[in-house]
Formats: structure tokens, C-alpha cells, sequence
């Protein structure tokens, strides 16, 4: 059986890109990277597509002040390269509800909070300012509402004495994001993981509630 086609969607540094091809490249997710589309030129994240000899793409969001149009071309480009799965990796836009609905199922994000706290932007600053003990990151389908889809997996890291917003955001990708994303890309590539109306379902079995990292490499 071919693998399923992966394009992963970055606008900025790409670590959980690269973590993402990584595991790619070592076999941990059975998934061809396809295609990486930035929404913006020039980023980090382009070179290390590139250094891997993964086909890149700039959308550039500045041409085209209409939302609909940039999804359309978005969806065509995910078209052509046949894309199975979808991870928005650090994605700077907000996608119409209409392309949310037509990928649902095979769109990912990953988000840095333990959703359903924090959606939006700011995580690391909001935790600190509200004094939370810990703080993490999530990774869940899109659904047409901004950072709410359901979550299927999370991991959290302690908020330590002394924390800033750029500690915490250090801590939390390097513990949490670069190891859960590619573990859910992983199920989703084995075709161990869907979303069936609204429930996740994994191994055949309907989560009632997110995985923790903890449970991770029990699955
Ligand atoms: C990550 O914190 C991700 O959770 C958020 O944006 C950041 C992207 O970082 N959505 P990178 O481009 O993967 O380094």
C-alpha cells in the first residue's frame, strides 16, 4: 500500500516541521512529505524543507486580501500535490469555515495551551499572568472554530519560579509539541486515527476525553 501524502503549513522558525519530517524520514510516520506551503517568504522553516528535498510553496497572505481566495488557492495546491494529511505547524492564518469543512478529517493543528484554555495567540504570556501551575501544548483536528476542534492529544510542562513568556515557550516545544505532533501524525498516517462526527477515534475505540503524553507510547 503507498503511503499517505502529507503537506504540512508553516509560517515562521518550522521545528515542529522539522520534527515532523524527521519522523517522516525515520519511518516513525508512514507519510511522503508532499508539500510545505508557507504563508509567508524568506522563513527558516522553507530552508529545512528544502534541505530535505521537500517540494516548498510560498502563498504568500499579502496577495490576497481575501480570505477566500487565498484558501482556494490553498485547497488547490493541496490538490494538486494530493495531499492526504494536513498539519498546520505554526500556520499565521485564520481559515475560512469553508476549508475547514471541506479538509475536516484530515486537517490538524497544533496549538501551544492546554485547550480549551487559551485559544488565540499570547499563550505563554496569558498562563504567567494568570499564575497556572502548568502550561502545555495541544494537538487537534480544525474544525471551522479558531483553536477548538477536538483535541486528541495534549502534553504539560511545570511552570517553574523565575519563568518568562520565552522560557515557557522554549520548555513547551522542546518537551511537548516536537513529541506529540509527529506521534499524532503518526496514528492519522497508520489510519489508526479519525474523526467520526465529532468523536475521535482511535484503534477503533472513541476517546472520551484527550490522550495525555503520559499515554503516548502505550498506544
Ligand atoms: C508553535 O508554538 C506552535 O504551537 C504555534 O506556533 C509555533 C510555531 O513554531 N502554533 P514552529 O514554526 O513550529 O517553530
Amino acid at each position: 500500500m503507498s503511503r499517505p501524502k502529507l503537506a504540512v503549513l508553516i509560517s515562521g522558525t518550522g521545528r515542529n516541521l522539522q520534527a515532523i519530517l524527521d519522523a517522516c524520514q525515520d519511518g516513525r510516520i508512514a507519510a511522503e512529505p508532499a508539500l510545505v506551503v508557507s504563508s509567508r517568504p524568506g522563513v527558516p522553516g522553507l530552508e529545512h524543507a528544502k534541505a530535505r528535498g521537500v517540494p516548498t510553496t510560498v502563498l504568500d497572505h499579502r496577495q490576497y486580501p481575501r480570505r477566500e481566495d487565498y484558501d482556494a488557492a490553498l485547497a488547490q495546491l493541496l490538490d494538486r500535490a494530493r495531499a492526504d494529511l494536513i498539519a498546520l505547524a505554526g500556520f499565521m492564518r485564520i481559515l475560512t469555515s469553508g476549508f475547514a469543512r471541506s479538509h475536516r478529517g484530515r486537517l490538524f493543528n497544533i496549538h501551544p495551551s492546554l485547550l480549551p484554555r487559551y485559544p488565540g495567540l499570547g499563550t505563554h504570556a496569558k498562563v504567567l499572568a494568570a499564575g497556572d501551575p502548568r502550561h502545555g501544548a495541544s494537538v487537534h483536528y480544525v474544525t471551522d472554530e479558531l483553536d477548538s476542534g477536538p483535541v486528541v492529544l495534549q502534553g504539560s510542562v511545570a511552570v517553574v519560579p523565575g519563568d518568562t513568556a520565552e522560557t515557557l515557550a522554549e520548555r513547551v516545544m522542546r518537551e511537548v509539541e516536537i513529541r506529540i505532533y509527529p506521534c499524532v501524525l503518526a496514528w492519522a498516517a497508520a489510519g489508526r486515527l479519525k474523526l467520526d462526527v465529532g468523536k475521535i477515534v482511535l484503534d477503533g475505540r472513541a476517546l472520551d476525553a484527550p490522550l495525555k503524553i503520559e499515554e503516548m507510547d502505550e498506544r
